[in-house]
């Protein structure tokens, strides 16, 4: 008998946090690193947010268990969020707070899929979309774009992705941080028969800077929101209390930091964008929001690396990259979509300039 479950060998890990790892443990080593892998702000959490989780410490609002679903002050946070920047309602036992969005989501798929079931997601995707329908028991059903279509997903191939045993379709979202002038609907908003049919997922980490906090957000039906509840109430209780009234702040506070990190991310985007057309064999197109670019590396693959390495593949690209010029990236495969890589513009403008400098130099050397 093995000892390892059947389920985990269905899965991979996530390849951001290891290229993350990586860079982490090559800089410990004293390599000059840039390490573009992760998804997170490199702003810290705004005073404000900080000083709410310092006072409920002091208030000793952070010593007990709370609610499993989270405390009422911050469901009803929640609750006024959708209304305000969503046009949503949702009632506070229709709301379920969750340690990161990913626990949310986690819970919603081991909450309704049978083995079998279908979950259909457009590729590009978040590496752990995949490995977590997996791990319900359910069948990722990848709906691969194009650099044509801006990665976006057409009606045709949605239309083809649907079987009788499709249960979820997983759309992705960074309402806050969208570009020249893109206009961010939700989908239960769009069309209001969805609304029975959808759980609406967020977070407080990118947009409030918060990704160490761990706090995450639904709004869904009633029932849905109670088998969430049900599994977390028998797996980790209750996200963290002081987590929990940090978010509080941050979602009733002021806003306006997000307008003026929105303008460097902007600024740091088109910086990428441009930089990495110059780059020889690569294309980059300009995304719309989030804090990503998706260049294609096809017209590196088949040459060959400083070090004798002849690139055969998007993961020799960012492996050959790192080892040549010290910048860590992530390969586009694990997203769903081959022969390209990601790179969070999460970080110091200078940094990300020198990077983009090196990738130059990279494919320039490429022969
Ligand atoms: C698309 C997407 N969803 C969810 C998450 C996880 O967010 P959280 O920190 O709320 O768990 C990430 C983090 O990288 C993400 O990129």
């Amino acid at each position: 008998m093995a000892f390892l479950a059947d389920q985990i060998m269905r899965i991979k890990p996530s390849a951001t946090i290891a290229v993350t790892d990586k860079a982490r443990a090559l800089k410990a080593a004293g390599r000059d690193v840039i390490g573009l892998g992760a998804g997170e702000p490199d702003f810290d959490t705004p005073e404000n947010i900080k000083e709410a989780a310092i006072k409920a410490i002091r208030d000793g609002k952070a010593s007990k268990y709370t609610a499993v679903d989270g405390i009422p002050e911050l469901k009803a946070a929640v609750s006024r969020k959708f209304k305000r920047e969503n046009k949503l309602d949702y009632k506070p036992s229709q709301i379920i707070i969750g340690t990161g969005g990913k626990q949310i989501l986690y819970n919603a798929l081991v909450a309704t899929l049978n083995p079998g079931d279908e979950v259909i997601i457009p590729a590009p995707y978040w590496v752990s979309y995949p490995e977590m329908v997996l791990l319900a028991g359910g069948e990722p059903v990848p709906v691969v774009t194009s650099m044509e279509t801006g990665y976006k997903m057409t009606p045709n191939g949605l239309e083809r992705a649907i079987t009788p045993r499709t249960k979820w379709i997983i759309f992705n979202m960074y309402e806050h941080l969208v570009y020249d002038d893109f206009e961010f609907y939700s989908p239960a908003q769009l069309e209001p028969r969805l609304y029975e049919r959808t759980l609406t997922v967020n977070g407080v980490s990118k947009a409030y800077c918060m990704t160490g906090w761990r706090i995450g957000y639904g709004g869904g039906p009633e029932n849905l929101i109670k088998a969430m509840a049900m599994i977390q109430s028998q797996s980790t209780s209750n996200p963290t209390a002081v987590a929990q009234w940090a978010a509080v702040e941050a979602l009733d506070g002021p806003q306006d930091f997000i307008a003026k990190h929105n303008k460097i991310f902007k600024d740091r985007r088109d910086l990428c964008v441009s930089m990495l057309n110059q780059a020889r064999g690569i294309q980059c197109p300009k995304p719309e929001g989030a804090f990503y670019v998706y260049p294609s590396c096809t017209g590196t693959i088949g040459k060959t690396a400083p070090t004798g390495k002849k690139l055969a593949s998007d993961e020799d690209f960012v492996t050959e990259l790192l080892e040549a010029e010290g910048v860590a990236v992530v390969q586009g495969t694990p997203f769903g979509v081959g022969q390209a890589f990601r790179i969070s513009y999460a970080t110091a403008t200078s940094a990300l300039e020198e990077a983009c400098t090196r990738i130059q130099r990279f494919c320039g050397n490429l022969r």
